[in-house]
């Protein structure tokens, strides 16, 4: 398939500085936004040899605005165009001023079926400048694996794993089915984890709207001492936990998820599993989230 991994997110919001401190202070990313002469009030945001990967503009409402796909190669992005093509998805070939602030060769935006916006690239331009973190971090879980997942919204489920599946390439790795409450009335909703490499999920959809475009997002530290730390930081900060640690069972990361200044969560996990044969692997379904901790209850506390 033309996309080979997730590449950079965009956030618009009112919170930027809020932003700066939960992203660099508790996340422990770095700020490299005067390094990018980045715009009044933006932000960017570095977490490996990439220039940036995530940003944060200044916008009327909280929402995850740019979910970037990177595709290996010119070849790949002209691929994907012509898979848009043949669905007739409308999309957009990135003008200068974009191409330029995303540093990247080339680049088409596009709204899946649910109405996310994304964007997909080739050719990252990078100085390779050294990671640094404020916080500490050695390391995030980035490469061709990269940045790590995003879960999105997608109320009209059948539509957008179509999208996903049939016109941009993206396997199914796991699926599950979720009721919120223990009333057997309430229809459940379809939670399908999708992969583009071999990360277990770069990509999932959620049968279900959200007011800020983005269930959650997640990235990746070496070790579970490195998750322990940024719990520190997270309570340090009176960041609000939204998932208690807990081990996924599908993707077997050990993480605890805690809310963004948007409004949607953040994961931040380790020990994630990666699939170097898909031929071999057997897609399932998981009747439950998490083969412990994991409890989603502390979010709806306010
Ligand atoms: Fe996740």
């Amino acid at each position: 398939m033309s996309i080979k991994s997730l590449g950079y997110l965009g956030v618009s919001s009112q919170q930027t500085q809020q932003w700066r401190q939960f992203a660099c202070d508790v996340m422990g990313l770095e700020d490299v936004s005067v390094r990018l002469e980045a715009a009044e009030g933006e932000c960017f945001f570095k977490m490996d040899g990439h220039p940036f990967r995530l940003f944060v503009e200044p916008g009327d409402d909280e929402r995850l605005s740019v979910i970037g796909w990177e595709c290996n190669n010119e070849e790949g992005l002209l691929e994907v165009a012509e898979r848009l093509t043949q669905a007739g998805v409308a999309f957009e070939w990135g003008g200068d001023a974009l191409v330029a602030k995303r540093r990247v060769q080339g680049l088409l935006s596009f709204d899946d079926p649910a109405g996310n916006h994304h964007e997909a690239y080739w050719g990252v331009i990078s100085d390779f400048g050294r990671f640094n973190s404020p916080a500490g971090v050695p390391n995030f879980i980035t490469g061709d694996q990269g940045l790590g997942h995003v879960v999105l919204p997608a109320p009209n489920f059948d539509a957008t794993i179509e999208f996903f599946t049939d016109v941009l390439g993206f396997g199914l790795s796991d699926l599950m089915k979720i009721r919120f409450t223990p009333d057997p009335a309430e229809p459940e909703k379809r939670l399908w984890f999708m992969h583009c490499n071999r990360r277990h999920h770069s990509l999932a959809l959620f049968e279900m709207p959200h007011p800020n475009g983005c269930i959650h997002l997640m990235t990746e530290v070496p070790n579970i001492d490195e998750v322990g730390y940024c719990n520190d930081r997270r309570i340090a900060h009176n960041v609000k936990l939204s998932g208690t640690l807990g081990r996924h069972a599908n993707d077997h990361m050990v993480s605890f998820y805690m809310r963004s200044p948007s409004g949607f969560d953040v994961e931040y996990g380790a020990e994630g599993r990666t699939v170097e044969d898909w031929s071999r692997y057997e897609v399932f379904q998981s009747t439950v989230p998490s083969f412990w901790g994991h409890d989603f209850s502390v979010g709806h506390t306010d």
